[in-house]
């Protein structure tokens, strides 16, 4: 019997078994049948050596091991290239096939909603300015005319840095995170000089109890108007043209007399939500002291202020009944938007 035959006839039959192998699980297949130790052809290969003669069996069994070796390196080689990325195996690789869409993240809403805000303040002239939302007492309190024993200013109303952190030797007094962004006011009249219009939009930190219209956290925006002759007049036609510009002319906003430290005469922004009224924010004129405390001359300028709750504005035009879903990035809400 021609064992040589034989082995050619068997590598052959392996090498295109391997080649033709497409998958992970096929060429396990082919190991088997191929180089199987308990059974299969290399086993029956095998035992037929035991059929060649004295002289036949060096030659024979050198052969034998050669064409063993080379299937099982070839089978090898097949295995690792089945296991690489598609893009890795090169000519494997067809780049007409059509690709898989790829989702396209967006803003969040809040976010949407501040630069929506920025926009419609600079066509009606605001610049738009930043300030730390960790502040100091100087800029949260004591230069917006809110005295030591405000109740504003108890511990439990606010969220004040560990003494450690609070850096409390430093200039502004012990730090907290900012319970309203009319420290950027401050912050901006101390290194401007009149006439002042900005703009300023982001966090505010408070320990309020969390409930469909208040979060711990939340976002403001605060405008500051100063120059010569600014009135209160001014501020109404600026909150109600911005109020209508992002939610219609139809929205309904009435101006309630109310107090701030900061301002004097002081109202409440309310808007009407269902049959009920919202407040949305407080405004008022700058108070001579505020002014004071940054060398400005309340005989020369006058201004206003005004703190808006941004989430309020973006649930009143979306129609979202909680605050909440704001901060639980669940994707079904967000990506409404
Ligand atoms: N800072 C006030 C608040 O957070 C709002 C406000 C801003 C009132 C500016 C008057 C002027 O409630």
């Amino acid at each position: 019997m021609d064992l040589i035959a034989l082995f050619d006839d068997y590598e052959s039959a392996a090498i295109a078994a391997i080649e033709q192998a497409d998958s992970a699980a096929a060429i396990e297949e082919v190991r088997i049948l191929y180089l199987g130790k308990k059974k299969g052809r290399l086993k029956d290969l095998q035992s037929s050596l035991s059929k060649a003669t004295p002289e036949e069996r060096p030659v024979v069994g050198k052969r034998f091991n050669e064409v063993k070796n080379r299937v099982s390196q070839r089978l090898d080689e097949r295995k690792v290239q089945l296991a690489a990325p598609v893009a890795a195996r090169g000519a494997d690789f067809d780049v007409t096939l059509p690709g898989t869409k790829i989702e396209m993240g967006r803003p969040h809403p809040i976010t949407q909603t501040i630069i929506e805000f920025k926009d419609l303040m600079g066509r009606f002239g605001f610049s738009v300015v930043d300030g730390p939302e960790i502040e100091d007492e100087w800029h949260n309190f004591d230069a917006l005319n809110i005295p030591l024993e405000h109740p504003a200013r108890d511990p439990l109303d606010n969220f004040y840095l560990a003494a450690a952190s609070a850096n409390s030797d430093a200039k502004g007094g012990p730090r907290l995170l900012r319970s309203q962004t009319s420290t950027v006011q401050i912050r901006t009249m101390e290194h401007t000089q009149p006439p002042v219009r900005v703009v300023s939009l982001g966090r505010v930190y408070r320990p309020d109890t969390i409930d469909k219209t208040h979060s711990c956290m939340f976002h403001q925006m605060e405008g500051l108007m100063v120059g010569e002759s600014v009135t209160m007049a001014q501020l109404k036609t600026v909150l109600l043209m911005f109020a209508q510009a992002y939610l219609g002319d139809d929205v309904d906003i009435r101006f309630r007399p109310s107090f701030f430290p900061f301002t004097e005469p002081s109202v409440e922004v309310d808007m009407k939500w269902g049959d009920d009224w919202l407040e949305v924010g407080g405004a008022g004129m700058v108070d001579p002291n505020v002014l004071r405390a940054v060398n400005y001359d309340p005989e020369q300028v006058t201004g206003f202020a005004f703190g808006l709750g941004i989430e309020r504005f973006c649930m009143k035009r979306h129609e979202i009944d909680d605050i909440r879903r704001f901060y639980e990035n669940d994707i079904r809400f967000l990506s409404q938007f």
